[in-house]
């Protein structure tokens, strides 16, 4: 794969504000990535610097290995999708679809014929004449997806496109919005707070806190390999563990861990709860449920331990026992289950 698009050292400062620091990312031809981070972030000024509609105080974006910085939003002719970036009400789904061709004077005959593809594309064939009011709110983020696909953008921009929709609805653009993208084949960049939805629909993810980059890597990477407190904490649940570390264990709460990156010093560990286990074997300990939870697909437990209150999260169908206050049982988890990550500054 090809670079498409590469940020260098990109910065946009508001007075003494920093809104973002030192931005270095690369985006693959065809990828789909998403800035994910907490709201205030960054994840906006970021597009809206990619989009040309935002100035960097410091910085170069390139596209295809050329300097796009200083060149105007309309000459970057990048596809948008944005939260409040609404339909023309007066104007009919192919009307609406048609606006970027007729803008960019495209020819009736071609125009009709690609708007076709595009309404192919979102499976809204058959909608062409309604008005955005006739359709529902799904419907109509697919028309604006269309929209912002139908001139054959190099890059398609999406600023939360899904956040004002309920949960089912969301869920299911989700799917639509992977699909779309690999039918089209194009570059994807999408920002979004939701964890679930950077997990499930990306390539690539990128997390931002406070303007600056944390971590950029596949989503399984991310998930089980933060290297931060934050990306950890931020990308799901996660218990923490203070110890000190020797080649392969870790001593915590006066028990020694199997730990397999362990090597020296003061560290802390990152534990997914979904990695222990009701069971004995490494790193088992005698633990007693302080309290429980019944998630549908799962059970949330908080364990007392040496180590602290731990959070486990089983699976209903694996779970040995109804879980019970006070009910007392042993834990264990895998030398590999737990990661050390770096103890940053924004820890919960
Ligand atoms: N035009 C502006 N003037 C001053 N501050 C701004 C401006 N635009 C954004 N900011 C600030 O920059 C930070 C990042 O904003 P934004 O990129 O919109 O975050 P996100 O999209 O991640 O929620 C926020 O603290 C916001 O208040
Ligand atoms: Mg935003």
């Amino acid at each position: 794969m090809s670079t498409a698009l590469e940020l260098n050292a990109l910065s946009k400062r508001y007075g003494s504000f920093v809104a973002v620091e030192n931005a270095e990312l690369r985006v693959e031809r065809g990828a789909f990535l998403t800035l994910l981070g907490p709201s205030g972030s960054g994840k906006t000024t970021i597009l809206m610097m990619i989009a040309g509609f935002t100035e960097p105080t410091q910085g170069r974006i390139l596209l295809d290995g050329r300097d796009i910085t200083a060149l105007p939003p309309e000459r970057r002719d990048f596809g948008m999708v944005f939260q409040g970036y609404a339909l023309f009400p007066h104007m009919t789904v192919a009307e609406n679809i048609a606006f970027p061709l007729r803008v960019r004077g495209m020819a009736k005959a071609a125009r009709d014929e690609k708007v076709s593809g595009a309404l192919d594309l979102v499976q809204l064939t058959g909608f062409a004449d309604r008005l955005p009011k006739q359709l529902s709110g799904g419907q109509q983020q697919r028309v604006a997806l269309a929209r912002a696909l139908v001139f054959d953008p190099a890059l398609l921009l999406l600023d939360e496109p899904l956040s004002a929709l309920d949960k089912k609805l969301r869920a299911e653009l989700q799917d639509e919005l992977r699909a779309l993208h690999r039918r089209v084949g194009r570059t994807f960049i999408n920002v979004t707070h939701d964890q679930d939805e950077a997990l499930s629909l990306s390539d690539t993810v990128a997390i931002l806190n406070h303007g600056r980059l944390q971590q950029v890597g596949a989503p399984a990477e991310l998930y089980e390999r933060p290297r931060t407190r934050f990306v950890a904490d931020f990308l799901g649940k996660s218990n923490f563990i203070r110890g000190h570390a020797e080649p392969g264990l870790v001593h915590a709460g006066g028990v020694t861990l199997r730990q397999h990156d362990a090597t020296s010093g003061d560290v802390l560990l990152s534990l997914r709860p979904e990695k222990i286990a009701i069971a004995e074997g490494d790193n088992a300990l005698d633990g007693r449920i302080a309290s429980w939870s019944y998630l549908g697909a799962g059970y949330a437990l908080v364990v007392d331990t040496a180590l602290g209150a731990l959070r486990v999260h089983l699976p209903s169908w694996r779970a040995p026992v109804a879980p019970a206050e006070g009910l007392l049982l042993r834990i264990a988890f895998a030398a590999d289950a737990a990661t050390i990550v770096q103890d940053d500054a924004d820890a919960p």
